[in-house]
C-alpha cells in the first residue's frame, strides 16, 4: 500500500487523484478531512507535528510519497516513524537543497536528505524546479491591477507542472527497486522569464498582463504587506534573487524518462487554469 503524505497540497492531491484512477491501494494522509481529494482510495488525518498520528498513518504502508512543507523536524519525524512502522521507500519531494544554501528552506532541505540517506530505508529523491502552480499566487494581484510584481529580473526558470512531479513520483512509487537511490532533477520543457509568463497570460486573457519588476528587498516587504509569513517571504525573496542571478535556469528529460510523457508546457497550465485569472 502506498501512502500520500500533504495530500490536499500541489503534488500530493494529484499523486492521489492518479493512484485513485489506477485503483492502486492508496492512503491519503490530510490534516484536515475537508482538504482531502476526492478519488477511490483510504483518507487518514494526521499532523507532522504529531508523531502518533503518523504512525498509525504508516501501518501496512509499503512505500510512502513524501510531500510536506519541509519544516526539517516534521519531515524527520515522518522518516523516523517510517523506519519504526518498517516502511521499504520513501519518495521524496525535494528542491535544489544545499547545507551552504542562502536560502533557508534550501538547507532544511538538505537536513532532511542527509537523514533520510541514512535513515536505513531504500529512498528516491524527486529534485523539483519550480512549479507552475506558483503562479497561481499572482491570479488576484493580475484580475485585481493587470499584472504582477516578482523580482525575479530576466532570469529563465525550467518550471515545471505540479502535475507532472505528481505522475513522476506515482511511477517511482509502482515500481520502486528500480528507482531506489536515484535522483530525478524534474523541469518543464522549456526555459522560462516571467517576460514569458507575461506574454503568455496576456495572449490567453487577450488583455496585456504587466510584469512588474522589483527588488527582491522591496518584493519582500510587499509578500509581507501581502500576508505572506514572515520567513516564507524572506525565503521567497531570496529565492526570487537567485532566479535573476541564473540559478533555476535548469532543464533535464527526466519526466519523460521516467514517465514515458512529456511534460507539460505552460501554455497548457495556463489553457488548464485560465478561469484561475479571470
Ligand atoms: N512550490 C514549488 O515551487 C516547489 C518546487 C520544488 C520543490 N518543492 C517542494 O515540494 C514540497 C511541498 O511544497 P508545495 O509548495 O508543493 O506545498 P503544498 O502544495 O502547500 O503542500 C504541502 C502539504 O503539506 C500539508 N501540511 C502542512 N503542514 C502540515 C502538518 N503540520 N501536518 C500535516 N500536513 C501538513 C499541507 O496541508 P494543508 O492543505 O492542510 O495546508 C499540504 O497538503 C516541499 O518539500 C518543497 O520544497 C516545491
Amino acid at each position: 500500500m502506498i501512502l500520500v503524505t500533504g495530500a490536499s497540497g500541489k503534488v500530493g492531491s494529484e499523486a492521489v487523484r492518479l493512484l485513485g484512477a489506477q485503483h492502486q491501494s492508496t492512503r491519503a494522509l490530510v490534516r484536515d478531512a475537508s482538504r482531502a481529494p476526492r478519488a477511490d482510495v483510504e483518507i487518514v488525518t494526521g499532523d507532522f507535528d504529531r508523531p502518533d498520528t503518523l504512525d498509525a498513518a504508516m501501518r501496512g504502508i509499503e512505500t510512502v510519497i513524501l510531500v510536506s512543507p519541509a519544516v526539517p523536524a516534521q519531515e524527520i519525524a515522518v522518516i523516523a516513524g517510517a523506519v519504526r512502522q518498517g516502511v521499504q521507500h520513501i519518495v521524496k519531494i525535494t528542491s535544489k537543497a544545499s547545507a551552504d544554501s542562502p536560502v533557508e528552506r534550501r538547507r532544511g532541505q538538505a537536513r532532511i536528505e542527509a537523514y533520510l540517506l541514512t535513515a536505513g530505508l531504500s529512498y528516491t529523491l524527486l529534485r523539483a524546479n519550480a512549479y507552475m502552480q506558483n503562479l497561481l499566487t499572482l491570479a488576484p494581484m493580475i484580475k485585481q491591477s493587470g499584472g504582477f510584481l516578482m523580482s525575479a529580473g530576466d532570469g529563465q526558470v525550467g518550471m515545471v507542472d505540479a502535475r507532472d512531479v505528481a505522475a513522476t513520483a506515482v511511477k517511482v512509487a509502482a515500481s520502486p527497486g528500480t528507482h531506489a537511490g536515484r535522483t530525478y532533477w524534474l523541469t518543464g520543457p522549456d526555459l522560462i522569464t516571467y517576460n514569458d509568463v507575461a506574454k503568455e497570460l496576456s495572449e490567453a486573457l487577450g488583455h496585456t498582463v504587466d510584469y512588474r519588476r522589483t527588488t527582491p528587498a522591496e518584493h519582500r516587504v510587499a509578500m509581507v504587506q501581502a500576508g505572506v509569513p514572515e520567513t516564507v517571504a524572506t525565503s521567497n525573496a531570496q529565492a526570487f534573487g537567485l532566479v535573476a542571478e541564473g540559478d533555476a535556469a535548469w532543464l533535464s528529460d527526466e519526466v519523460a524518462s521516467v514517465t514515458g510523457a512529456a511534460p507539460r508546457p505552460l501554455r497548457t497550465f495556463i489553457a488548464d487554469h485560465i478561469a484561475a485569472f479571470t
